[in-house]
């Protein structure tokens, strides 16, 4: 693992834009990413759902209630709805008030291939499977993924072992990490059986199991810790040599670990 990502063996952690740079932007849009890639941050983290018509969507929840001025379930939507759905507008306005950028003009839920041609020019992307994903939906994926010749520069990760399963089985040469609220021991044998390069917890499941991430760590595995926005938390990450920090707060973390 560590001769596939040397970049792991590094005494700093990683920055993870946590869902785009959401701390300045809309989480999950085209803003967000760009934000994220404009700072310079190792990984962007984005989430992905499927579509009503089968087609991978840039999204956390189930619905897209929360996140957009519609209703509705993701998986009954057609992914032309998605992207024609409001998805900035009201945040910008309500939790970012000054920002709406008028010349961007409309913000949609993003196509998982508009997320990949942002990194065009650079970066690289941790991309969360949500939920379960048939092989015929990785495969559909990962065909995105190489088009975009982007294979090298993607990593996945999931809560659900089925989908963890497929990844392995589908597309082998995508690395993958294993997510998880709190680690437990027995994840080893998920580990080794899906041959994920990094175990990553919640910051409570990092100091509740900090045995078992003490073994991970010394097994070689990667550990990126969400979601954490804290200096507090940051300083004893840091301390801890983990591999890398999932935030809200990409422009914090970077300054705060340059200082020190
Ligand atoms: O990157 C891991 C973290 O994003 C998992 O939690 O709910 O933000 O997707 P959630
Ligand atoms: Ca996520």
């Amino acid at each position: 693992f560590l001769r596939a990502h040397p970049d792991l063996s590094r005494r700093r952690p990683w920055v993870v834009a946590h869902r785009g740079y959401s701390g300045v932007a809309p989480e999950n849009t085209l803003p967000a990413v760009d934000a994220a890639l404009a700072l310079g941050c190792e990984f962007v983290e984005v989430d992905l759902v499927v579509s009503g018509d089968g087609r991978p969507v840039v999204i956390h929840d189930p619905t897209i209630d929360r996140t957009t001025r519609s209703t509705g379930f993701v998986s009954a939507l057609k992914a032309a709805d998605l992207h024609a759905a409001d998805a900035a507008s009201w945040l910008w306005a309500g939790s970012f008030p000054g920002r709406f950028p008028e010349a961007q003009g409309h913000i949609g839920v993003p196509s998982l291939e508009a997320v990949l041609s942002s990194l065009a020019g650079g970066g690289r992307l941790l991309l969360e499977f949500k939920d379960f994903w048939s092989p015929a939906q990785i495969e559909q994926v990962a065909e995105a993924i190489r088009e975009a010749g982007l294979m090298r520069r993607v990593v996945a990760q999931s809560f659900n072992l089925d989908t963890l399963e497929a990844l392995h089985r589908v597309v082998p040469e995508l690395p993958r990490c294993l997510l998880r609220h709190l680690p437990r021991r027995e994840d080893m044998t998920h580990i080794e059986h899906y041959d994920v390069i990094a175990c990553n917890p919640s910051i409570r499941g990092y100091s509740a199991r900090q045995e078992t991430v003490q073994e991970f760590l010394s097994a070689g595995l990667g550990v990126l810790v969400w979601t954490s926005d804290r200096p507090t938390e940051w300083a004893r990450l840091a301390e801890g040599e983990v591999s890398g920090i999932i935030t809200n707060q990409p422009g914090r973390l970077q300054g705060f670990l340059a200082a020190r």
